[in-house]
């Protein structure tokens, strides 16, 4: 039983290091502590506002490698990066278009988006900041030398997401053997939007985000790499339940928590034996980590 569970642990920070290791891509930033992965929620969320180019700037000035982001669609078609099916709490979209009422992202054009400032809400040094278009991120995030965490948000709001971002990621580079190797994982709560990316694109890693029942886990381990639970829905029986299974490309599943952006609950997260911590705060929960 213990050397099961030794082995099961061993197999798991070994398919983080597949993740974190693709040829020489590896950076400083990426592994800190025990072999956690940190990874800026909505970019650097806590510092810059969210989900805008200047906030994967930000985390990448902070030396944060990983970023998560959040796709959904306009009323034409584009698929843009924001969190709320709404464009009211982090644009000005009341003021530009006060009529709109309530101001869904589906019901706007990408160019009506394009006039919003995503930034103001967040602070006046950001003034002007956009929504960016996900083709926009990605070339950011290329720039930047960073991998994505891409979150498929609301899937059930716009029918075919799943095949449109993975042809606007291989448009952008992104689904070659090099990204799909090591700097790409596509997440969401719906098990039935990452069933349909791994059917689409068998060779690209998947996460679902929730806690399913541990009985649930060998039918998600059938299409996901991951699951990437709140931090406040686990345990270390938990953690070690889900590495117990091997996902689709022969790893044990992995697991990154969310949202943790204090030092104590950081490393209660890594001693329940998480692969990876979703954070606002990518630095305070690095320096947590890295604390004796
Ligand atoms: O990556 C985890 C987290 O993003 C899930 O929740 O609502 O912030 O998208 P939410
Ligand atoms: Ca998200």
């Amino acid at each position: 039983m213990y050397a099961r569970a030794v082995a099961a642990i061993t197999a798991a920070l070994l398919g983080v290091a597949a993740l974190l290791l693709p040829g020489s891509d590896a950076r400083a930033g990426d592994v800190v502590g025990e072999h956690v992965l940190v990874i800026g929620h909505r970019g650097a969320s806590a510092y810059a506002p969210e989900n805008t180019l200047a906030s994967i700037d930000r985390a990448a000035r902070l030396g944060v490698t990983w970023v998560e982001n959040d796709v959904q669609r306009t009323k034409d078609g584009e698929l843009v990066v924001i969190h709320d099916d709404s464009l009211k709490r982090t644009t000005d979209v009341e003021q530009v278009f006060p009529h709109r009422a309530p101001w869904k992202v589906k019901d706007f054009t990408a160019a009506e988006i394009a006039r919003l400032d995503a930034g103001s809400w967040f602070g006046e040094r950001y003034a002007g900041a956009r929504v960016p278009t996900l083709r926009q991120y990605m070339r950011r995030v290329e720039h930047n030398h960073q991998k994505l965490l891409l979150e498929i948000k609301n899937p059930e709001l716009y029918p075919g997401i799943e095949r449109q971002t993975l042809k606007l990621l291989a448009n952008e580079g992104w689904l070659d053997r090099q990204h799909v190797a090591g700097r790409l994982i596509v997440q969401s709560f719906s098990a039935d939007s990452l069933k349909i990316v791994h059917d689409l694109k068998p060779a690209v890693t998947t996460a679902f985000l929730g806690t399913p029942r541990m009985s649930d886990l060998p039918s998600y381990a059938s299409f996901t790499d991951g699951i990437n639970p709140s931090y406040n829905s686990i345990s270390t029986g938990y953690v070690s339940a889900v590495h117990a299974f091997t996902g689709p490309h022969g790893r044990p599943l992995t697991v990154f928590t969310w949202t943790v952006n204090d030092a104590p609950t950081a490393r209660r997260a890594a001693r329940y034996g998480v692969d990876g911590i979703i954070t606002n705060k990518a630095d305070v929960v690095r320096a947590a980590l890295q604390a004796p």
